[in-house]
């Protein structure tokens, strides 16, 4: 575009002998030229220049990784979801796809070992051809696997995970039922950094909602999937505008624009549903 305008200002300016008028019209473009660039550069980034990419890692049906690619679809939102990788023919596949989402399935039998399985998912995770120069974030939605700490090593910082409980409370699995038998008033879900112990990095942000007494597991568990599905992409929003990071152990929060969700994470680890 610059390019384009200084040919057709050289232009203007050879023809200005010959050309009545012209003159005035040069004021024209030296005023409309900046304007127009100005308005160029907003539009690019508004269409994400500064996208951060992102890749969601899923096991199963892929409802959290589906409020995931609603939000980063959204035009102002930072994230960008380039890549979504299974560990088996998962049905969240199909859902990334129908969004124009790369995917690729990884079957964890289809490699000899751990360590050939991940080196594979290292592979899709930083090759130019799927992931346009490598992701920057990494989203565990309901991938059912534990990641070695090598792996979690090289996504420090970088790979978050969501959990059905309010952590450190319930790790693993049926945490529903859990929270039922432990007699819990509150239940929740909570967004952690990956470390290779179990659901056990430090904990960003967490949603919390009452245990009624008539409740089931089955109960709790689509309540609290609500709750994911909004905490979710919450997190991802704000870890792309850099204001999570992980220091050492402890995550720090920073409070910014963060365009139609909850603009200060810096108070409350725990929100009330
Ligand atoms: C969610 O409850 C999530 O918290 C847990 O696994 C489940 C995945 O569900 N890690 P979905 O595949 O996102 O629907």
């Amino acid at each position: 575009f610059f390019c384009l305008l200084v040919l057709l200002l050289l232009w203007c300016r050879l023809m200005r002998s010959s050309l009545p008028g012209v003159r005035s019209g040069l004021w024209g473009i030296w005023l409309i030229g900046p304007a127009a660039m100005t308005g160029f550069s907003l539009t690019h980034y508004q269409h994400g220049i500064e996208d951060v990419k992102t890749a969601v890692m899923i096991s199963g049906r892929g409802s959290n990784m589906a409020a995931l690619l609603d939000y980063a679809t959204q035009p102002e939102t930072r994230p960008e979801i380039v890549l979504v990788v299974a560990d088996g023919p998962a049905p969240g596949l199909d859902i990334a796809a129908r969004h124009g989402i790369k995917t690729l399935a990884l079957p964890r039998p289809d490699f000899a070992s751990r360590r050939d399985h991940e080196a594979a998912i290292k592979d899709a995770l930083t090759t130019d051809a799927l992931t346009k120069g490598g992701v920057e974030l990494i989203c565990l939605a309901g991938y059912m696997r534990l990641l070695s700490a090598d792996f979690c090593r090289d996504f420090e910082g970088r790979m978050i995970n969501i959990h059905p409980s309010l952590l450190p409370l319930h790790k693993g699995l049926d945490t529903h039922q859990k929270a039922i038998d432990a007699g819990d008033a509150v239940h929740g879900c909570s967004v952690h950094f990956v470390t290779a112990g179990m659901d056990d990095g430090p904990v960003i942000a967490q949603r919390q909602l009452a245990v009624h007494a008539d409740d089931t597991a089955d109960s709790l568990a689509g309540r609290v999937l609500g709750l994911e599905h909004q905490l979710y992409p919450l997190v991802l929003g704000a870890m792309a505008e850099g204001l999570i990071t992980l220091k050492g152990e402890t995550v720090e929060h920073r409070s910014g624009p963060l365009p139609g969700v909850i603009t200060d994470l810096t108070s409350p680890l725990t929100w009330q549903a």
